[in-house]
Order: C-alpha cells, then sequence, then structure tokens
C-alpha cells in the first residue's frame, strides 16, 4: 500500500527520494509525488500513475537537499495528480505525507472550511497539513503534537516545514514507520527497502512515537513530550537482494530461490538425532507447550492457505485439534478465547491490518498468540508474545512465493515439536526430519520442469476460468495455486476440493474450463482419479500435478507436471512451486504486470 520516504542530508533529496519511491513500488500505489526543500523554499510535484511520469517530471538539477516522497494506493478520492501526495498548506510552506486512514477526517474538514481553509484533494489525509498549519507557530514538532490530538484513524506521517530547513518530523500510529541512520544523512520511511542502498542501521517506530530528524541525529518523544530511548536495529540482507539478479520479474526470481529460502528457515532448527525440531523465539517452555489442547491459526490470502496446511497437519500428525481461520472474520466474530488454546497469527509482512487487529482483539481476551513472520521489526512480532521469523528474504513481487512455502515450513517445524512432545516415537520424528531436509532438493528438482510448465501454461492462456482441484493436505494448495494465477493473470479461478465438485461446481465443466488436479501418492489418490474421470467424461480439459511414474494419471490427463516421490507430507512443498510457475507463465503469456498486479498492494494496510 502507500509508501513514505523522507530524506535530509547533504546530497540532492529529489533523485534519492525518487530512487527511494523506485523501491517501494513493490508495495502497490496509483500515483506518486516529492517535495523538496531548498533553504526556505519546497518545491512540490505530483504525478498519476507509474513513478517513471514522476521521474521525467522532475529536473535533473533539481536543488534541494532534504524532502519528503509518497506512493499514493487510493482509498479516500480517486487516481489523480491532485490527490497523490505530498499535500500542501496555503502558505506552500509545510507539506506532509501520510499512510493510513483518518476516521474523523469529515468532521475536521467541515470545521476547517467553517474556518476559511480552501482544500485541494478529496483524500482524508490533507486535513493533516491544514491542522498542522492551524497551530504552526515556528515549531514542527509541537504543531503536528497538537493536531494529532484531533485525529482519529491510522497513520505513518511525515512533515517539513520551510521555516526549518533540513528537518523531518514523523508519527506513527498504526503505519509503520522505520529511521535510518545514516553518515550526516537521516531517513525516515515505511520500510527498510527505501534507504538500504545507504544505510543498515535502523530504529523501528512504535506507535505513539513522534520522531525528530536532522541530518545529523534523531529524537523520539511519545505524544506527552516524554522522551523515549529507542534501540538502533542492523538489517541482515543486502541491497542484492531487492534486485532481479537477470530475472525478468521479482515473482520469477523469488520462485527459483526456493531451495535456498525453505533451507534457510530449517537451519539450525532441525534435531536428526532426536527427531524433532528447535524454535527459540516460541517464548514457551516444553509444560507450557504440552497444556496446549487446541491451535488456531489467523492470516489472509496466501499465509491463510498457509495456515490451512498447517491446520491440517497438527490435527494428522500431532493429534492436536486444529483450524485456520482468517483474519477479516474473526475480529468481528468476538471470539471465544479459551484456556489450553494457542493462536499464531501468519504474515509475510508483518503488517497486514486485518491480521493485525484480529491478533490485537485476541489479546485483549486473554489469547496468548504467536506470530509467523519474515519482515523482521514489523508489527505483528514486535506485538505477539513470541513467534518465529521465516527468514525468506525480502519478497518484492506482490504475489506471494517464497514466503508461503517458509510459512510451511516453520509450521511444519512446530507440529513437529507437538507431535514428539506427545505420542511421536523418535523413529517417527527421524523420519519426518529427514523428509524435511530433502525439501529443498526436491523443490530444486520441480524448478527443473520450468520449459514443461511453461508449455502447458501457454496451451491454456487463452482460458477464460479454471479450476484447482485438492484433497485433504493438497486442498489449500489447489486454493493457493487459484489464487496466485487469478491475481497476477487476471484470469478467474475457482480453488476446490476435488471432493465437492460434484455437489455443484461441475455444472460449469466445459471444453473451455480446464481443471488443474493435484495427485499426491497418498490415501486420496484413488478418490481423486475417480474426480478426474468425472471431469474426463464431461469433456473437461485436465492438468495433473502428479507423482514421477504415476503413468495411470498422466494417461487420464490432457497435460501433466511431474513432481518427484517424497514423503506424502512434503507434497504441498513441491505442488505449490509448480502452481506458481503455472500462474507465472500464464501472465507472462498474457503480458501483464506480473510483479505489481493491478489493484492489488503488497502491504496491506486497511481492513
Ligand atoms: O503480508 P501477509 O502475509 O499478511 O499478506 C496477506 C495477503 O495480503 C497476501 O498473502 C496476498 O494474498 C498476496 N497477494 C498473495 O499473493
Amino acid at each position: 500500500m502507500c509508501g513514505i520516504v523522507g530524506y535530509c542530508g547533504n546530497r540532492d533529496a529529489a533523485g534519492i527520494l525518487v530512487e527511494g519511491l523506485k523501491r517501494l513500488e513493490y508495495r502497490g500505489y496509483d500515483s506518486s509525488g516529492i517535495s523538496v526543500g531548498f533553504e526556505n523554499n519546497l518545491t512540490l510535484i505530483k504525478k498519476k500513475g507509474k513513478i517513471n511520469n514522476l521521474k521525467a517530471a522532475v529536473p535533473s538539477d533539481m536543488p534541494g537537499n532534504y524532502g519528503i516522497g509518497h506512493t499514493r494506493w487510493a482509498t479516500h478520492g480517486e487516481v489523480n495528480d491532485i490527490n497523490a501526495h505530498p499535500h500542501m498548506d496555503a502558505s506552500g510552506k509545510l507539506a506532509i505525507v501520510h499512510n493510513g486512514i483518518i476516521e474523523n477526517y469529515m468532521s475536521i474538514r467541515n470545521k476547517l472550511i467553517k474556518e476559511g481553509v480552501e482544500f485541494t484533494s478529496e483524500t482524508d489525509s490533507e486535513v493533516i497539513v491544514h491542522l498542522i498549519s492551524k497551530y504552526y507557530e515556528g515549531d514542527l514538532e509541537k504543531a503536528l503534537k497538537t493536531a494529532l490530538k484531533h485525529l482519529k484513524g491510522t497513520y505513518g506521517i511525515v512533515a517539513v516545514h520551510a521555516n526549518e530547513p533540513c528537518r523531518l518530523v514523523g508519527a506513527r500510529n498504526g503505519s509503520p514507520l522505520v529511521l535510518g541512520i545514516g553518515d550526516g544523512e537521516m531517513f525516515l520511511a515505511s520500510d527498510v527497502t527505501a534507504m538500504i542502498a545507504y544505510t543498515k542501521q535502523v530504529v523501528y517506530m512504535e506507535d505513539g512515537d513522534i520522531v525528530v530528524v536532522d541530518k545529523d541525529g534523531f529524537r523520539t518523544t511519545d505524544l506527552r513530550d516524554n522522551e523515549l530511548d529507542k534501540e538502533i536495529s542492523t538489517v541482515g540482507w543486502d541491497i542484492g537482494e531487492i534486485e532481479k539478479d537477470g530475472y525478468p520479474t521479482f515473482m520469477e526470481k523469488e520462485i527459483f530461490e526456493q531451495p535456498e529460502s525453505v533451507l534457510r528457515g530449517m537451519k539450525g532448527r532441525l534435531d536428526f538425532e532426536q527427531g524433532t525440531a528447535k524454535l527459540g523465539g516460541l517464548n514457551m517452555s516444553s509444560r507450557e507447550l504440552r497444556m496446549v489442547n487446541r491451535v488456531i491459526i489467523l492470516a489472509a490470502g496466501t499465509s491463510s492457505y498457509a495456515a490451512m496446511v498447517c491446520a491440517y497437519l497438527l490435527e494428522k500428525v500431532a493429534r492436536i485439534p486444529a483450524s485456520a481461520e482468517l483474519s477479516s472474520e474473526i475480529r468481528y466474530k468476538n471470539p471465544i478465547v479459551e484456556p489450553g488454546t494457542l493462536y499464531f497469527v501468519v504474515s509475510q509482512s508483518g503488517e497486514t491490518a486485518d491480521t493485525l487487529y484480529a491478533m490485537r482483539e485476541l489479546k485483549r481476551k486473554g489469547a496468548t498468540v504467536l506470530g509467523i513472520c519474515n519482515v523482521v521489526g514489523s508489527t505483528i512480532p514486535r506485538e505477539s508474545d513470541g513467534g518465529v521469523y521465516i527468514h525468506s528474504g525480502p519478497e518484492i513481487a506482490v504475489a506471494s512465493t517464497k514466503a508461503f512455502t517458509s510459512q510451511l515450513t516453520a509450521m511444519y517445524l512446530f507440529t513437529l515439536i507437538m507431535a514428539r512432545m506427545r505420542d511421536m516415537s523418535t523413529q517417527q520424528g527421524q523420519m519426518i526430519v529427514e523428509s524435511l531436509a530433502k525439501v529443498p532438493e526436491q523443490i530444486a528438482t520441480v524448478l527443473e520442469q520450468n520449459m514443461n510448465i511453461k508449455t502447458i501454461a501457454d496451451k491454456y492462456a487463452h482460458c477464460h476460468s479454471f479450476f484447482f482441484l485438492g484433497r485433504g493436505l493438497t486442498y489449500p494448495i489447489a486454493l493457493e495455486g487459484a489464487l496466485k494465477l487469478k491475481e497476477i493473470s487476471y484470469i478467474h479461478a475457482e480453488g476446490y476440493t476435488a471432493g465437492e465438485l460434484k455437489h455443484g461446481p461441475i455444472a460449469l465443466i466445459n471444453e473451455e474450463t480446464p481443471s488443474v488436479f493435484l495427485v499426491p501418492d497418498d490415501g486420496l489418490r484413488e478418490k481423486i482419479i475417480s474426480n478426474m474421470k468425472e471431469v474426463k467424461a464431461r469433456k473437461g480439459p485436465i492438468i495433473a500435478v502428479a507423482v514421477e511414474g504415476d503413468t495411470e494419471v498422466a494417461d487420464i490427463a490432457d497435460d501433466t507436471i511431474f513432481i518427484p516421490k517424497a514423503n506424502e507430507l512434503m507434497y504441498p512443498f513441491l505442488m505449490v512451486v509448480a502452481l506458481q510457475m503455472y500462474a507465472h507463465h500464464t501472465a507472462v503469456k498474457l503480458d501483464r504486470n506480473v510483479d505489481q498486479p493491478r489493484n492489488l498492494a503488497k502491504s496491506v494496510t486497511v481492513e
């Protein structure tokens, strides 16, 4: 969603701001803008559409060593130059950028209009700049703090005033804000990707923090002016990880990174001898874990399908009642929190509003909530009672791929711990540990199918509707395969459990509606073959994802993607990679913007 970048230092700010915005593109946006300060003047440039439109409008020799920039993902008001941020006050001396939603903006706007303020945009954010302007008496920090007392809603804000050159003032409440500490220069941004080219020293702002930054230092306080002591962290990854590295898209790069990212998620966590795993950050003793009698996992989108796989697994392998819930639903269900229930929240970004607010609601009711997240320092891991970082590295493509397999990795390890604490034998545990350790190599084998998958994807790219069908552990993978295809290729796709097909959806099967069947060699194989035959009898084209050597399935299917033989619990990892590649090739064939699909955002920070 919206992205913020702010800079003060000795270099030309315009170039740094535009480059920072370019790095934030992956979050999803529809317009962008910068305001650059040169001595006691601010210049404002805003453009609808891609950053390249903004870049073209910014003079290459634009003077100014401080400023703010923004990528907007429209919520209030249409997509145009005027609604883009930054927003300025009438004096042209004060500018702000804002992420989040101001819930009471209408009443503030009406009041300010009565006081004679003229609004130029339709956004909720514009009230912020006029409120600060109203209270400004030569001290931007003070004026911002006064203005914030009138706002209801969520915000990450950065403000500049031309009367206080080379100073940025930021505030956070519900929308991320990170400070970057450089050598004689400082950055404020909604995530570290915007500043990683210049510094790895960062401070993660918390809700309620106000930060005042000039090129030599920073100061953080709360709204009541109490000084806050903030910890400086070092970012654990390099700029190379957010470059395409020769791949045409980030999504393809991230799909191909999975042998390493899954391996990284297991590193040092597998115990081959005891047939179990170690997860340091759970913050729960063995005794406490043994007392858990139910696990509920919440998440949104792709992460919710990882949650579903894991709920299946926890029941099947650890024999603990478990379920997956959509974050956006559980929050408003007035959930019953019972003793003995352990909650997990799964989120790549660690910022998804639906998941974050659901987590807060559960914690309010006394639940213990653990996080499974990728982005270090993001809000969910900081507010949860403990958890696991999945270490898949920065995921830039909007469509989540490597984070999914890393989420599975973390949850498989947790399941193993729980199973071994209960009735799983050492031998069984060792067998699972060994099978897990083989997964990275087996994913690499699936990746070798790339050209075969491309041929099949190209063949069906003209179709308007797809079914993805699985059962048991591969049912959530079918849902994920359908989501991947629809979000990046814009083809309608439905994920179903294959057993449900005959209860209605089969009415849609015809020669133009392919069904992608996931066929592991487990106890459900025969049932799935029967479901394939039902589709075949209605002339529906079939693409099978089957285990190497399964000629019976290949004979029924029109096209087959083979995955290597593995322990039956590991097929979700292998099948999902094949489906990610399938969706990617289809989107490329249809000339879609694979990394930044229409209407979508990487980090969904609104409900
Ligand atoms: O950052 P999160 O994992 O919490 O994000 C949840 C969803 O918004 C996300 O998985 C979304 O569905 C992706 N576009 C899927 O590719």
